[in-house]
């Protein structure tokens, strides 16, 4: 969109897939709009270029059109916090192109959960015709989704000149630029659940970085791994090699790897349980880790504060129970107020920033969870290889 003329867009219909995925609650009522605000500039820009502006996303992974997913809320939203003029089509059927003919240059016409539609996870081309039919110009602004092979985000394109929006443009342009020009030392913080999720994304990253500090449960397989017990913790028998193997990648490139020297322990995974600090060796068998302890995050802020590169994927623990969120809202300020350039990137991740309002301290956070850690990987993203960018 950034090359595209914005003469060349009065009066066109220029359908924008969006990824407006925020979280809401059992009501369906907004708790987060990242995703949302980070998507206003592409639509306003298209607003004041006096577009005809057509909105499609998913929102959440509904089985039966439970009112819950309805775009509705998000209508709600933009109405109130954004100066369009919005309008919205609650169902599938004719009234799409009936309302729509009514839509005005410079107005925003938001269409229903592309997910209400049986076609569009089905890759179906006869509804990725019909939205292409509903417009002249298709923008993939869904970085979120940019792995996804759904039929707005990989046949639509097929049938109309296509571009990226500015939010994806942005969201390529950082993460490669993070990755091949990364100034060093750069640092990788991981946590997260499963070392097996992960293994591509240490193959890339024990290439690039110089350190990794590693936490969240992920950290019990390579306790494991390291010969210690993990008591009733999560951890993943069958990556306890593969755990073994990254650390010994690492030593060959010399990357360092930092693991937990100390873990809160907690009797259950409750906010009203028994918790402690205990050393990595001494885990009790009865009990959980959930965070990180004191000893690891003063350990792992000397590294970020020597980093010239951060890039965070994973919280240190179980932050949404807020006893065990400590380590990662701890890492989250020791890095937003550190020199380095600092990525972060990941549903949770950004989360915990979201909740510290630590968001603006960074310099990009991406919008991607798992779009993103195929990003990094090096993966080619379906999206992506759809659009064929017009003149
Ligand atoms: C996300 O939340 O990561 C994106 O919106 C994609 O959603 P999905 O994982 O349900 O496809």
């Amino acid at each position: 969109l950034s090359n595209y003329s914005v003469y060349k867009l009065k009066g066109k219909k220029v359908f924008v897939r969006a990824d407006l995925n925020d979280p809401i609650n059992e009501k369906g009522e907004l708790i987060g709009d990242m995703r949302i605000r980070a998507t206003l500039p592409t639509i306003g820009y298209l607003v004041g270029a006096g577009a005809k502006v057509i909105v499609a996303s998913h929102m959440g992974r509904p089985k039966n059109k439970e009112t819950k997913y309805s775009l509705c809320n998000v209508k709600k939203y933009l109405s109130k916090n954004s100066p369009f003029r919005v309008h919205f089509v609650p169902s599938w059927g004719d009234e799409v192109k009936d309302i729509l003919k009514l839509l005005r240059d410079g107005e925003v016409l938001l269409l229903q959960n592309l997910r209400f539609h049986p076609g569009e996870m089905s890759n179906d081309e006869e509804f990725a015709k019909f939205l292409a039919s509903l417009a002249d110009i298709y923008i993939f602004e869904a970085f979120g989704a940019a792995h996804r092979k759904h039929a707005s985000i990989v046949s639509v394109p097929k049938f109309l000149p296509s571009m990226l929006g500015f939010l994806t443009e942005k969201e390529i342009n950082t993460i490669n630029r993070l990755i091949e020009q990364a100034k060093k030392p750069f640092l990788f913080i991981l946590g997260g659940k499963k070392v097996s999720d992960k293994i591509k994304l240490f193959e890339r990253l024990l290439e690039k970085a110089q350190t990794i500090c590693i936490g969240g449960a992920m950290a019990c397989t390579f306790f494991k791994a390291m010969g210690y017990e993990v008591g009733q913790s999560f951890y993943e028998k069958d990556a306890i090699t593969t755990a073994n193997a990254i650390m010994k990648k690492a030593e060959q490139n010399g990357c360092k790897i930092f693991l937990p020297e100390d873990v809160m322990v907690a009797k259950t995974i409750s906010e009203n349980t028994e918790t402690r600090y205990v050393s990595r060796k001494d885990i009790p068998p009865d009990m959980h880790v959930v965070d990180i302890g004191p000893k690891t995050f003063e350990t792992y802020k000397k590294e970020i504060n020597s980093a010239n590169t951060i890039l965070w994927n994973g919280p240190m623990g179980i932050y949404e129970i807020p006893k065990f969120s400590w380590g990662s809202k701890s890492i989250a300020m020791a890095i937003a107020m550190s020199k380095g350039i600092k990525i972060c990137g990941g549903g949770d991740t950004a989360e915990v920033l979201n909740s510290s309002n630590l968001i603006s301290h960074f310099d990009h956070v991406s919008t991607g969870g798992g779009a993103f850690l195929k990003f990094l990987e090096g993966c080619q993203l379906p999206a992506l290889e759809a659009i064929s960018d017009i003149e």
